[in-house]
């Protein structure tokens, strides 16, 4: 069957990676959480005191950042390494999702993160989410998705899963949190969260996980019977 690149962008929290995950199994693809990458960078800059306003400072840390992805049996997903170190479960953490938006919003740092994306999808066969995956790191993907959920939805998602990994934080905090993100994402210069013109608009409010990935792969199937050679 046709090998293609499915791009599921949107805003924080949507079950964007959980649907990319689900989807990307079905189909035997490989899944890439980009919002993954900018973490590690994140927690990288945080352990290196590294200071964002300086290019210099920047463009020493990525000369040192190594991000790798390695499979994971147990979550049936990839884990992000940092420097051969698997940070998987530190980048979740409130601290890095307070910084990560200003980290991701430096141009050469965006740059970076984009080209090694790009690399990972040239082999198509990819479900790749993020914010800029359908609009910036490969604008002619065959399937391009838009996400997105009611704020105090998303929100309450967000707790859960902060509460799954240990760390017990108020709605308010995490809500104010995401509509910061959600607002730097949108407005930044390089790459902003956008809607890409040829993108499918899904409303992730009242569905769930698997009826998420259930209509990402009707629009797979729909692709390849409209393609076949
Ligand atoms: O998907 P996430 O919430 O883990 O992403 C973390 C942050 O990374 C998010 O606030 C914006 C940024 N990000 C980005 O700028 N571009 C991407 N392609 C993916 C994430």
């Amino acid at each position: 069957m046709q090998r293609i690149i499915i791009a599921l962008d949107g805003y924080s929290s949507c079950g964007k990676s959980t649907t990319a995950k689900k989807v990307a199994a079905k189909l035997g693809y490989a899944f890439i959480d980009t919002g993954a990458m900018y973490r590690a960078v994140s927690l990288y800059c945080h352990e290196h005191h590294v200071t964002l306003t300086n290019p210099k400072e920047v463009d020493k840390a990525l000369d040192n950042i190594h991000i790798t992805f390695h499979f994971n049996e147990h979550r049936g997903a990839s884990d992000v390494y940092l420097n051969g170190l698997n940070v998987e479960d530190e980048i979740r953490k409130m601290y890095i999702s307070q910084m990560v938006s200003e980290v991701s919003a430096v141009t050469t740092i965006r740059r970076a993160m984009v080209a090694q994306q790009q690399k990972m999808g040239k082999g198509k066969g990819i479900v790749m989410d993020g914010r800029d995956i359908g609009t910036k790191v490969f604008p002619n993907a065959e399937i391009k998705v838009f996400m997105t959920a009611d704020p105090v939805i998303r929100a309450g998602r967000r707790q859960i899963e902060l509460l799954e990994k240990g760390e017990m934080i108020g709605i308010d905090e995490i809500l104010e949190n995401l509509k910061k993100r959600d607002y730097i994402d949108s407005h930044r210069e390089e790459g902003p969260l956008t809607q890409a013109i040829d993108a499918t608009y899904m409303d992730t409010s009242y569905m769930t996980l698997d009826e998420q990935a259930e209509f990402v792969l009707m629009l797979h199937d729909s692709f390849v019977s409209r393609n076949v050679k």
